[in-house]
């Protein structure tokens, strides 16, 4: 088990990749929090983990919410003693073509994917500085680079990868890393939302052929938040089956 008694945070941990990477921590012996906005969710993955002989606790918290990620990060402090792994998952997509997309699509999709992300790893920091000892993963997207009808969403992640690049230089000698995992086309409700044809050409361009699973992100998540990850800051990983090589 990798993660022995380390504490772990996953946000928008209720279902998808979230739920892949809290499960496979759990898994290699982390205690997780399990935090996502939808409440019901969240106690159905706590139940999963427990139910294999795992530790975890759910908080509910929209991570665009100063005071509501306070509490989430003092759950894990109260439920398990401290912080060692901060997972910056949660993210939403409000997709449109530039030139028609809506004020309250922008700001909503900047608001949780880039300052939610902001706010769990500047509090994360804080708590980790003092034990000079930290894991910090943010959940980009390849779209970082920029893509079709997706504006908010990838500055809002390209926002993200500058973040973590910032993090890994002002906390490496602190003994905290931080790396962004920039999944491909995975198989969770988010990518299940598009249509059959756009699913097709989305699987099309990935060399493996298939889209990928959040076990497969998780596997990626467990390696970065491990001991022996403690050399690897600042990096950007794509976890695609080869959709970009
Ligand atoms: P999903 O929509 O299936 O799950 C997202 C989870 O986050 C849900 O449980 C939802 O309740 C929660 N959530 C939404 N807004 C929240 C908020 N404000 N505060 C706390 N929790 C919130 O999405 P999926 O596919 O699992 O995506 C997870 C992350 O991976 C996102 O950051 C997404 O941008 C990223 N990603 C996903 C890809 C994919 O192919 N599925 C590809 C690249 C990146």
């Amino acid at each position: 088990m990798k993660l022995k008694n380390k504490v772990a945070i996953v946000t928008g941990a209720g279902r998808g990749l979230g739920k892949g990477i809290a499960l496979k921590l759990a898994a290699e012996g982390a205690k997780v929090v399990v935090a996502d906005i939808l409440e019901e969710n969240a106690v159905a993955v706590v139940a999963e983990i427990t139910a294999a002989g795992g530790k975890a606790v759910s908080a509910v918290a929209n991570i665009a919410r100063k005071n509501e990620v306070e509490a989430m990060v003092s759950t894990a402090i109260s439920a398990f003693g401290g912080l060692d792994i901060m997972v910056n998952n949660a993210g939403i997509n409000r997709d449109g073509q530039l030139f028609k997309m809506s004020d309250e699509d922008w700001d909503l999709v900047i608001s949780v994917n880039l300052t939610g992300t902001f706010y769990c790893t500047r509090l994360a920091a804080q708590h980790m500085r003092e034990k000079s000892y930290g894991r910090i993963i943010n959940i980009a997207s390849m779209s970082w680079l920029g893509n079709f009808g997706q504006a908010n969403y990838a500055a809002a992640k390209a926002g993200v990868v500058g973040l973590t690049k910032t993090a890994a230089r002002e906390l490496a000698k602190k003994g905290i890393t931080c790396n962004a995992i920039c999944p491909g086309f995975i198989d969770t409700d988010m990518t299940r939302g598009v249509p059959d044809k756009v699913w097709d050409i989305m699987v099309g361009k990935v060399a493996a052929g298939r889209a990928g699973t959040p076990e497969e992100v998780g596997n990626v998540v467990a390696f970065l938040a491990s001991d022996e990850a403690a050399y690897v800051t600042g990096e950007v990983i794509n976890v695609s089956g080869g959709m970009v090589l």
